[in-house]
């Protein structure tokens, strides 16, 4: 028997920050910065911080999945599969997914993690539409969350003000029409690897006395190298995918960009030539949130989108990691 191909559409968003705000204000009175070095620089006045003892990155992704689930008036046990990117989850093993998957309820399904950093939604969101569109999955939920304060020191200015926690999650449908994930370009490059990354608590170099010294269990980036690498391939991969499906300017409704730095971001926009009113921003409230940007940056804009609307979403990360997809928003609110 042939299947009847499907694209895969996404069918609801929900997204999910702590309540605590970290403002650029009390970054001050803890390193040597500033607001308006960390406003002009990256776009960033305040971001959210999961607060208290022996809470992972699997709250976050269980609040998105229960708030999904409600909105779309799901039952947990309908859910086949659960991907979750992150760079943080809970323990190394077993994988976040698996532990949002009891959490919530969701006894039928199966789960694994995805690590690729900030580009890990757009590579969860490509793997989740595999398994929609080969007709073996129905309810495929994709989750990028981080809890980036997890691995950030607060003693240092040039990563902290960067980065903040949050995350949100999709449920993933076969299309009854032609909306939904139309293609997507993913790439790496491990050569970069080094120069963003968490240094220690893998097998390469497992927690000792020493690398607790040497601080590297907190994250590792050589700033101004990242940045050069980002802007460059996030703008060529925007423009590839449109090329790719002759896409012109005017037929994207909306730029959903990782939200790391917005001149990173001012740069794909250009390249791609879409205005400001097309480029979707929330880095200012949340700050870079890694595999959580893309999700609630979709959560926070969702109700601009209309069905059929074009959307390119893009990041870049570490690893390095790089990618775009391009999808036809598939319902209107
Ligand atoms: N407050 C004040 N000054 C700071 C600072 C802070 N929080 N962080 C760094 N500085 C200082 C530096 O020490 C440096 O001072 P010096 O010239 O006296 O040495 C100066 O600011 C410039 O530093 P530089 O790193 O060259 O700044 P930049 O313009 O490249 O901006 C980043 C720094 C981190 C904002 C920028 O490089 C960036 O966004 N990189 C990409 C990060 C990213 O997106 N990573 C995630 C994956 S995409």
């Amino acid at each position: 028997m042939i299947l009847k191909k499907h694209k895969a559409s996404i069918t609801g968003v929900h997204g999910y920050v702590p309540d605590y705000i970290l403002t650029n204000k009390e970054l001050e009175t803890l390193v040597d910065t500033s607001d308006e070095w960390i406003v002009t620089r990256t776009g960033i006045k305040e971001r959210r911080i999961l607060k208290g003892d022996m809470k992972g990155t699997s709250i976050l992704g269980v609040e998105c999945v229960k708030g999904l689930l409600e909105k779309t008036n799901t039952d947990p046990k309908e859910i086949d599969l659960i991907i979750c990117a992150t760079v943080t989850p809970d323990m190394l093993f077993p994988s976040t997914s698996n532990l949002i998957a009891d959490k919530i309820g969701a006894t039928n399904s199966y789960g694994f993690d995805i690590s690729a950093a900030c580009s890990g939604f757009i590579y969860a969101l490509a793997t989740g539409s595999q398994f929609i569109e080969a007709g073996t999955h129905n309810k495929v939920i994709v989750i990028g969350a981080d809890k980036m304060s997890s691995i950030i020191d607060y003693e240092e200015r040039k990563n902290c003000v960067l980065f903040g926690d949050g995350g949100g999650a999709v449920l993933l449908e076969p299309s009854e029409d032609e909306t939904g994930i139309q293609d997507y370009l993913l790439k790496s490059d491990g050569s970069g690897g080094d120069m963003l990354c968490l240094k220690a608590g893998g097998s390469l170099r497992p927690a000792s006395t020493e690398t607790i010294k040497n601080k590297e269990h907190y994250i590792y980036q050589e700033g101004s190298s990242v940045f050069k690498f980002a802007v460059t391939n996030m703008a060529d991969i925007s423009e590839e995918i449109m090329n790719k499906n002759k896409l012109k300017s005017d037929d994207i409704s909306y730029l959903v960009p990782h939200q790391a730095n917005k001149r990173i971001i001012d740069a794909t926009a250009k390249r791609m030539g879409v205005g400001p009113e097309k480029v979707l921003l929330n880095i200012e409230k949340y700050g870079n949130t890694t595999a959580g940007t893309i999700p609630l940056c979709l959560w926070d804009f969702e109700n601009k989108f209309k069905k059929g609307d074009n959307l390119i979403l893009a990041a870049f990360g570490g690893g390095f990691t790089w990618g775009s997809l391009y999808l036809k928003w598939s319902y209107n609110n």
